[in-house]
């Protein structure tokens, strides 16, 4: 049987949309708190592959998820490039020598194959999909290479072109070394995307070609740009089997618009998530289904990643709606008898 995650990434029917979050593995669980501790921190514990594969296992332990996301981050390609990169406690990345301009986009180094200088990312890809039951795919990840430029740049010099083919060539090297350690599905996050539309959705699509080039037809490719819901059009062709929505997005009209030609993963807003109680994400969850639609190639996920306040009861709620959810038999089983 094909688990029902892959399935529905290729828009065969299944059963029920599979689920699962962005940021599924975070702060928001005490028991991936417990780790964090135990490692001494973000970076500690990315590379220990042993706490690496415990915090990718944790939420289909605790919540029964459809699929698992390898735990790392999509900036570590930045440091066998060269670029030191730390995260500092409550306040997010810092790259300590960033990219000025051309002449330090051509000190950059590009490995030529990132899956050795990244053998600790490897190493929890093949721990972690040991460790999952057979129906659980395991999704490797990378930032697309805008989004990683955001990061690495300073002074405006994100939109560099040689900054931005290193790192596309790194990227495609990085995911190529995670489906041959065994990821089953690779997704490209383009959280900065909006900022230049023109120039991520170029650089995401040369990615994209390459691997799937590189990788074949069977592992399915998730393209996740925040802020491109304009951009339905160009989302649909850039290459991705998946393409994520954020919150911003109807889900509705963007199944509508966009067919059969690709699934859609989304988009339940992570601030109602986080703020609301239990029987409110029921019922957004609910009414996020039947935006859905029975037709295949949905998968139930969130705009943007779990928030780290978000209580766990409502993100046990959102994946317990999903898990019992069922199509009505017939469409006219919702409506009203007629009258006689
Ligand atoms: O569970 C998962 O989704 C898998 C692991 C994962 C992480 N980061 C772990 C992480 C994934 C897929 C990412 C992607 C990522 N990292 C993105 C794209 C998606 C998005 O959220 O927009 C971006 C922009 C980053 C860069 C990054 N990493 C930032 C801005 C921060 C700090 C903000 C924050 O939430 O703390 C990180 C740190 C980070 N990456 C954490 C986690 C679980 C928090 C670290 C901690 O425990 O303190």
């Amino acid at each position: 049987m094909t688990p029902r995650f892959l399935a529905a990434c290729r828009r065969e029917p299944v059963d029920r949309p599979p689920v699962w979050l962005m940021r599924q593995a975070g702060r928001y669980l005490p028991e991936y708190r417990e780790v964090r501790a135990r490692a001494g921190g973000f970076l500690e514990m990315v590379k220990t592959p042993e706490h690496a594969v415990e915090v990718t296992l944790q939420p289909v332990r605790r919540l029964g998820v459809d699929a698992a996301i390898l735990f790392a981050d999509i900036l570590l390609v930045l440091e066998p490039m060269g670029l030191d990169l730390q995260f500092e406690e409550g306040r997010g990345p810092r790259i300590l020598n960033p990219v000025r301009g051309r002449d330090d986009a051509g000190r950059l180094r590009v490995p030529r194959d990132a899956g050795i200088d990244l053998a600790y990312v490897m190493e929890t890809v093949r721990g972690a999909r040991a460790g999952l039951p057979a129906e659980v795919p395991l999704i490797g990840f990378a930032g697309a290479p805008f989004t990683v430029a955001t990061y690495a740049a300073e002074d405006g010099a994100e939109t560099e072109e040689l900054l931005l083919e290193k790192l596309a060539r790194v990227t495609t090297s990085y995911l190529l070394a995670q489906a041959q350690a065994g990821a089953q599905a690779l997704m490209l996050f383009d959280s900065w995307a909006s900022r230049a539309l023109d120039v991520a959705f170029r650089h995401a699509r040369t990615v994209l070609a390459t691997v799937r080039e590189l990788v074949g037809a069977e592992v399915p490719l998730i393209y996740f740009a925040k802020g491109a819901g304009a951009r339905l059009d160009d989302l649909a062709t850039i290459g991705a089997d998946v393409i994520g929505i954020d919150a911003t997005v109807d889900l509705r009209e963007a199944r509508a618009r966009i067919g059969d030609r690709v699934a859609i993963q989304g988009n339940l807003d992570n601030e109602v998530l986080r703020s609301a109680d239990p029987a409110g994400v029921r019922d957004a969850t609910m009414r996020l289904l039947e935006a859905a639609g029975p037709r295949p190639g949905y998968i139930a996920n969130l705009g943007h990643g779990v928030l780290p306040e978000t209580p766990v009861l409502n993100v046990a709620a959102f994946v317990d709606t999903i898990r019992t959810w069922k199509w009505p038999a017939s469409p006219r089983a919702l409506r009203p008898a007629p009258k006689t």
